[in-house]
């Protein structure tokens, strides 16, 4: 069972990715022009994927991908031309149809499996390798770990995430976002310090056969983000 915090923070990034910044995230995630600013996160979400990405075998044929809050896919089809089979599942729709939409101009037939849904739905099976980037930034510490823990449990080989570093630079970025008018800011992000993570993760007993193998901090004007791999020893 989610905790009441998770179910609540899933609800509010539902509305907001499914209606409130819809068209600015298709936007982010296409190649179309965007201000500077976006400019500059959307370069860093590209050096974040490509990190990820190289942290997985290079050949992924045989191999299941969870794509845990995939948005619009493009780490998803990424793995899929890598020869994975992947599952990616978002709680937007709309993303899910951009996805969909974007995965049909390559050729990838029963690689990849669009759902609609929450990242921790047990009836998702078993996988090799779960990424979740930028998808877990949004929850508290404690939810992170108790995700981490219900993912882990079903994964075999790595688990890849990403957190947002408890940092001055960030706590300043928190600041000025706050300024922008209410109903056009995005859920506040809950930034965790390396240590309050490891403690939460040692706490939890499903993750206790995995350990951290690989931290790498991506920082790109607005964006800024920490990639983590917990992999089973
Ligand atoms: C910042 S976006 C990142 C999307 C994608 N991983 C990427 O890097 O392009 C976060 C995504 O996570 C999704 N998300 C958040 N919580 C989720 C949950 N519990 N289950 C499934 N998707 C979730 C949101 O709907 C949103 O599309």
């Amino acid at each position: 069972m989610p905790s009441a915090t998770y179910a609540a923070r899933r609800s509010q990034l539902q509305t907001y990715f499914d209606r409130t910044a819809v068209e600015a995230w298709a936007r982010l995630t296409s190649d179309a022009p965007v201000s500077r600013i976006r400019a500059t996160v959307r370069a860093g979400r590209d050096a974040m994927r490509a990190e990820l990405l190289s942290w997985l075998p290079e050949d992924l044929s045989g191999r299941r991908l969870l794509d845990a809050g995939c948005g619009t896919g493009a780490l998803s089809l990424e793995a899929a031309r890598r020869g994975a089979q992947v599952v990616a599942i978002d709680v937007s729709p709309t993303l899910i149809g951009l996805a969909r939409e974007r995965s049909r101009e390559l050729a990838l037939p029963g690689r990849l499996d669009f759902r609609v849904g929450d990242m921790l739905d047990e009836s998702l099976g078993r996988f090799d390798h779960v990424v979740a980037m930028d998808s877990l930034i949004h929850y508290r510490s404690a939810d992170i770990a108790r995700a981490l823990a219900v993912l882990g449990r079903r994964t075999e080989t790595s688990l890849l995430f990403t957190v947002a570093p408890r940092t001055a630079l960030l706590t300043l970025m928190h600041a000025a976002g706050r300024l922008f008018p209410r109903g056009d800011r995005a859920p506040a992000i809950e930034p965790v310090t390396e240590r309050t993570l490891r403690r939460r993760i040692a706490r939890e007993e499903s993750l206790s056969p995995f350990g951290l193998a690989r931290s790498r901090r991506i920082t790109s004007g607005f964006y800024l983000s920490n990639a983590l791999e917990l992999a089973r020893r």
